[in-house]
C-alpha cells in the first residue's frame, strides 16, 4: 500500500524561537501514532535545530531547496551533502515559486533531482499548471511536460525516493482550492503518466500529493479521492491548530 503523507512547506516564514515554538505545539498535539508520514519543512538556518528537535519523534525534516552541484563557488547556495549531514532526508524541489519567481526551469529542476536522489534525498517534486493554461484547456499537456522534462529522467529503482506533488499555481495562497473532483481528475491522469513511462508497480506506488489552500475545512474531502495520497501544506502548515487537522483529516 502506497503511503500517506502530510507536508508542511513553511516557505520564508519562522525564525529560530518560532521553529522551535511550533515545533514544540506539533510535538505535543500530533498523535503519536498516525496513518501519514509527517514532513516540515523549515528554512535552511532552523534545518539543522528542527532535525535535533524531532529526533525522538516520527516527524520527518525537508528542505525547501538544493544546488545542482557537488560543491564550489556558489555563493549563497546550499548542497545536498551539507543537507544529508545535518541529518535532513527531504528535499522540495521544482516548487512553483521557484520556477516563477528564480526562473527555475524542467532543465534546472531535473539536474537538482538527479543531484538529490544520488546523496539519498527524498524529492518531493512539485508542479502543476497556471491558471491559462487551466482556462485554456492545455494543464494536462503542462503537468505531462513538467514530468517528463524535470522528473522522467531518473532510473526505474529511484522512485522509492520520490513523492509526487501537484500544486495547481492558481491554487496556491489563493484561498481557490482545486474540487476534489479536479484533484481527483488529475491525479490519476498523473499516475496513467507514471504508468505509461515506467509502468504499473511504480505508478501504484508513488505517493501522490495535493497542495494549493489546503485547510482542515476542505482536507478530509480531497483526501478521500482514490489517488490523492496526502497534501503539501502551505499557509495552513503555519499554525499548529490548522496543520494538525489537516494530519487527521487523512
Ligand atoms: P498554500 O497551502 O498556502 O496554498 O500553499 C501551498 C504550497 O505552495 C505548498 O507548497
Amino acid at each position: 500500500m502506497r503511503k500517506k503523507i502530510v507536508a508542511g512547506n513553511w516557505k520564508m516564514h519562522k525564525n529560530a524561537e518560532q521553529t522551535e515554538d511550533l515545533l514544540n505545539e506539533l510535538i505535543a498535539k500530533l498523535p503519536t501514532v498516525s496513518e501519514a508520514q509527517v514532513i516540515v519543512a523549515p528554512t535552511f538556518v532552523n534545518l539543522a535545530s528542527a532535525v535535533a528537535h524531532l529526533e525522538f519523534t516520527t516527524i520527518e525534516v525537508a528542505a525547501q531547496n538544493v544546488h545542482q552541484a557537488e560543491s564550489g563557488a556558489f555563493t549563497g547556495e546550499v548542497s545536498a551533502d551539507m543537507l544529508k549531514s545535518v541529518g535532513v532526508n527531504y528535499v522540495i524541489l521544482g516548487h512553483s515559486e521557484r520556477r516563477a519567481i528564480f526562473k527555475e526551469t524542467d532543465a534546472l529542476i531535473a539536474n537538482k533531482v538527479d543531484t538529490a536522489l544520488k546523496h539519498e534525498l527524498t524529492v518531493i517534486f512539485c508542479f502543476g499548471e497556471e491558471l491559462k493554461d487551466r482556462q485554456t484547456g492545455n494543464h494536462f499537456n503542462v503537468v505531462e511536460n513538467q514530468l517528463t522534462d524535470g522528473l522522467f529522467q531518473i532510473e526505474k529503482e529511484s522512485w522509492a525516493n520520490v513523492i509526487l506533488a501537484y500544486e495547481p499555481v492558481w491554487a496556491i495562497g489563493t484561498g481557490e482550492t482545486a474540487s476534489p473532483e479536479q484533484a481527483q481528475e488529475m491525479h490519476e491522469f498523473i499516475r496513467e503518466t507514471v504508468r505509461k513511462a515506467f509502468g504499473k508497480e511504480i505508478a501504484e506506488e508513488v505517493s501522490i500529493l495535493y497542495g494549493g489552500s489546503v485547510k482542515p475545512e476542505n482536507a478530509k474531502e480531497i483526501f478521500s479521492k482514490a489517488d490523492v495520497d496526502g497534501g503539501l501544506i502551505g499557509g495552513a502548515a503555519l499554525k499548529a491548530d490548522d496543520f494538525v487537522a489537516i494530519v487527521t483529516a487523512i
